[in-house]
């Protein structure tokens, strides 16, 4: 059974991706901290962290690029830190904006772009212009070259599949028959932008607060020159993605929904060709090894003597018993996911009694991540 680390052995990208609140987020930052504490120059690329782990890694300053996670924090919890963390919360406005500057052919077409107030609009808001700029970003960082490891955290996407296809969804939507319209000099934007506001106009920009469609003729027409970088650029992007040297880890819940979401997941990696490294399955009932043992039908009495409350007793057996049955639940989940996968390399990481929050809380779930396959299976059998 491979260990996480022998997964990422060689990889200079490791994509965490899967559906929302699965931990994502808290297993991108915990790979990274593993990695780097080996030996590693590795850049986690956050995407919406909770603000108590932005701030344990220090990254309530940042702006949108890469800086190190003091290694004075390291120290004072006790983690052994033999290489560097870096971290970094994507910013996708500024971003794209980044982008713009980069693809346009001059200054007066950048700014042209970066002042319309089309281009503002859909850079904030367009359904997922978050994916592409993440994509982007990793893009950038790679060519880049300064670390040997990028750990990247994926949005939260209703579809875990939206940000593999969002680099292409932004560069059809630019270049879709609907928008072409407004780019042909003869088109109806030239000629509402030449002609003067009509009448139909005038109620609009009443309406809208503003010349929309100017505003849009003019956002196409210097959008237009930027069309084919923006191609090259996503076409080198799907080729980095499906690069030996990265890797996908699905990350899942061990309910029965996020299960299958992961099959289907992982199905569609393979389908792309894209290399997947792995699956995790977050947030699990370890079964509760103190308590085994104990007849099921005594325990109410056994915790009643131990207790000396029986209506407390007969709670805390019903909770037990809850519990050994989400375990048993999860334990025939996993087993499930494990043959779809026709894997045994499932890496199991239990549903911790408090948030992840803190570097403490990253080496506690790195207990789990970086487990030899032994320590899994006793740690899976609640024996460790
Ligand atoms: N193993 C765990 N045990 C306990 N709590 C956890 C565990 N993993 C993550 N959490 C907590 O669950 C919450 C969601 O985790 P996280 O933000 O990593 O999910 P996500 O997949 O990134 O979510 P989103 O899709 O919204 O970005 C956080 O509060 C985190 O601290
Ligand atoms: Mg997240």
């Amino acid at each position: 059974m491979p260990t996480l680390g022998d997964v990422l052995e060689g990889k200079t990208i490791c994509i965490c991706a899967g559906s929302g609140g699965v931990g994502k987020t808290t297993t991108s930052a915990a790979i990274a901290t593993g990695m780097a504490a080996q030996g590693l120059k590795v850049c986690v690329l956050t995407i919406d962290p909770a603000k108590r782990l932005a701030d344990s890694l220090g990254l309530e300053e940042l702006g949108n690029e890469a800086r190190r996670v003091d290694p004075a924090l390291f120290e004072k919890q006790g983690v052994e830190m033999k290489g560097e963390l870096w971290a970094m919360m994507l910013d996708a406005k500024a971003t794209f904006d980044e982008l713009i500057a980069r693809q346009a052919p001059d200054e007066e077409s950048r700014d042209r772009v970066l002042e319309n107030r089309i281009y503002q609009q859909i850079s904030s808001a367009l359904a997922g212009s978050q994916e592409y700029m993440a994509m982007e970003k990793l893009f950038e960082l790679h060519t880049e070259g300064q670390f040997d490891l990028l750990v990247l955290d994926t949005p939260p996407t209703r579809n875990a599949l939206d940000f593999l296809d969002a680099p292409k969804r932004l560069t059809q939507f630019i270049e879709g028959k609907s928008l072409r319209v407004f780019m042909k000099p003869t088109g109806l934007a030239a000629k509402v932008a030449g002609r003067g506001a009509s009448v139909a106009l005038g109620v609009m920009k009443r309406i809208v607060g503003f010349d929309l469609i100017a505003d849009l003729a003019e956002f196409f027409n210097a959008f237009s020159g930027m069309i084919d970088g923006f191609q090259a650029r996503a076409k080198r992007v799907d080729k980095l993605l499906a690069d030996p040297e990265t890797c996908f880890l699905v990350v899942c819940g061990p309910q029965g929904e996020p299960i299958n979401e992961a099959v289907y997941f992982h199905r569609k990696l393979v389908e792309a060709k894209l290399p997947f490294g792995g699956v995790i399955v977050n947030k699990v009932h370890y079964p509760a090894e103190q308590l085994r043992g104990a007849d099921p039908v005594d325990l109410p009495a056994t915790l009643a003597e131990k207790l000396d409350d029986e209506d407390l007793a007969r709670r805390v057996a019903a909770n037990f018993s809850d519990y050994q049955a989400l375990a048993e639940r999860d334990a025939r989940n996993i087993e499930h996911l494990a043959t779809e996968l026709r894997t045994k390399g499932v890496i199991r990481v239990p549903y911790l009694d408090e948030d992840v929050h803190d570097l403490a809380g990253l080496a506690e779930i790195n207990r789990y991540l970086f487990a030899t396959g032994e320590e899994r299976v006793a740690m899976a059998a609640g024996r460790a």
